[in-house]
């Protein structure tokens, strides 16, 4: 019998035009409404941010950017920083761009259509390595989300860091709560990712690196930091 995981494996066969259709097809109208919606439940991203501690002429990356609100409010918080985004969805990415211009920031943050599992850097940005990559709610909606923290992890300049937040396992909140939490997700195709420690433990011990690791609001929320 295939657990969740396993089927998420099996699922990993599918290819990158094929998922971003799919994130396209499920972002196409939600767009429009995602930032006025998930600021109140995807919890922990300016949490991550205020962490990135981004270096005065840094750069710092988000992959699957979505529709560029972290990088926005990145960007104004580390004036002297540089920004870069991808996202697999097109979509996503008209919703950036114009968030990004309506704020003014068009001169300090770029972005561009990329596959998080799979991506150049230098192609996409004309940059080798990124002083801070992050990764926000979204490892639980790329099903090879394992590749896509080693890609991630591989494009860290040294002395960096990557950091990761997504949706925890709800452990210290009523049974009822998780169980159609995740009900609620799946029918978005997000999939919270139990063994995510695990992995981001597994990838900064290949890479030689420290991670640390944490849950918050009683474990609605995970978040690692994985420093090179
Ligand atoms: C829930 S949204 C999170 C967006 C943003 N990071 C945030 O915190 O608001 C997930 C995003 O992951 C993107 N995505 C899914 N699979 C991807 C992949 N393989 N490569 C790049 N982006 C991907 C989706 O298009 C979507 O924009």
């Amino acid at each position: 019998m295939m657990d969740r995981d396993d089927a998420t494996h099996s699922s990993e066969a599918q290819s990158s035009a094929a998922h971003g259709g799919l994130m396209d097809a499920i972002y196409r109208n939600q767009r429009h409404i995602y930032d006025a919606t998930r600021k109140y439940y995807l919890l922990g991203r300016d949490r991550l941010i205020a962490d990135l501690d981004a270096p005065d002429g840094g750069t710092v990356l988000e992959a699957a950017c979505g529709t560029g609100r972290n990088l926005v409010v990145a960007a104004r918080r580390y004036p002297r920083a540089r920004f870069y985004g991808f996202d697999i969805s097109e979509e996503m990415l008209k919703q950036a761009r114009r968030n990004i211009d309506r704020a003014g920031l068009s001169d300090r943050i770029t972005v561009a259509q990329g596959d998080a599992t799979d991506f150049d850097p230098q192609a996409l940005f004309g940059v080798a390595g990124f002083d801070r990559i992050f990764i926000s709610y979204s490892l639980s909606m790329i099903p090879p989300w394992r590749a896509a923290i080693a890609e991630a992890l591989a494009h860290v300049a040294p002395g960096g860091s990557l950091h990761v937040v997504d949706f925890g396992q709800q452990e210290r909140l009523p049974g009822w709560f998780r169980a159609g939490l995740h009900a609620w997700l799946a029918k978005f195709h997000v999939a919270p990712r139990a063994d995510l420690e695990a992995v981001l433990r597994e990838a900064a011990e290949a890479a030689g690196a420290t991670p640390s690791f944490g849950a918050l609001h009683r474990d609605y929320a995970r978040y690692g930091v994985i420093r090179r």
